[in-house]
């Protein structure tokens, strides 16, 4: 599986969104990240369907959509239809987890799961092989800009023995204060998708910024 660069649009300008997302097109980055958060789930509240659908319009690669919000089930055809490619519910959010990967599935889209910080690997056990993505939070969802929890490398190495003994094909994404400083490490404990925010939006140059992370994680 070869390593890939999600940028988080969340840490876009969005008063120059085109701009931004133009410069992904043209970057070395593999997919967009899209962070939708409901205030109920998680404190904050970022943008919803028209923004995008917005986004789906100008972007040219995969569009990750992670969904922070209560009740994801009611929207899982809106998001498919918008242009998501793999969408991501969090674990904590989803009382019947199957059925919404299903759901997910059979509207066309790649079907990955969040756990938060506090929640463990193993509860994941039984869905592993219906799942494309695991995405690892290494901040508490919610905020662009926060420090990476040194615990998340332990529970990609755990994901990763899952991943193996259970021979499925899901992809280990992070999502959560990535840098240069944690990406190789990340690689080596068994992620490939790794997520990244501010790192690359408030650097001075971003295009250069995802090219060098590229560089690193090979
Ligand atoms: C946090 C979001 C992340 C966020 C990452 O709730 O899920 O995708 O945008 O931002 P950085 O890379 O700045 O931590
Ligand atoms: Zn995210």
């Amino acid at each position: 599986m070869s390593n890939l660069i999600a940028p988080s649009i969340l840490a876009a300008d969005f008063a120059n969104l085109q701009r931004d997302i133009e410069m992904v097109n043209n970057s070395e980055a593999d997919w967009f990240h899209i962070d939708i958060m409901d205030g109920v789930f998680v404190p904050n509240i970022s943008f919803g369907m028209p923004v995008l659908k917005a986004i789906t319009k100008h972007a040219t690669k995969p569009i990750d959509v992670h969904l922070m919000i209560v009740n994801p089930d009611q929207y899982i055809e809106t998001f498919a239809e918008l242009g998501a490619n793999i969408l991501t519910v969090h674990y904590e959010a989803c009382n019947h987890l199957h059925r919404t990967v299903q759901a997910i599935k059979a509207a066309g889209m790649k079907a990955g799961v969040a756990l938060n910080p506090h929640t463990p690997v193993a509860v994941l056990e039984d869905i592993i092989t219906d799942l494309d993505l695991v995405c690892i939070m290494s901040v508490n969802p919610g905020f662009g800009g926060q420090s990476f929890i040194e615990n998340t490398y332990k529970k990609v190495q755990q994901l990763k023995h899952l991943i193996e003994f259970t021979a499925s094909s899901c992809q280990i994404e992070i999502d959560g204060g990535v840098t240069d400083l944690n990406a190789n490490e990340l690689i080596e404990a068994g992620a490939n998708v790794l997520v990244a925010g501010s790192y690359v939006f408030r650097s001075e140059d971003p295009t250069g910024t995802i090219s060098s992370l590229k560089n690193l994680i090979g």
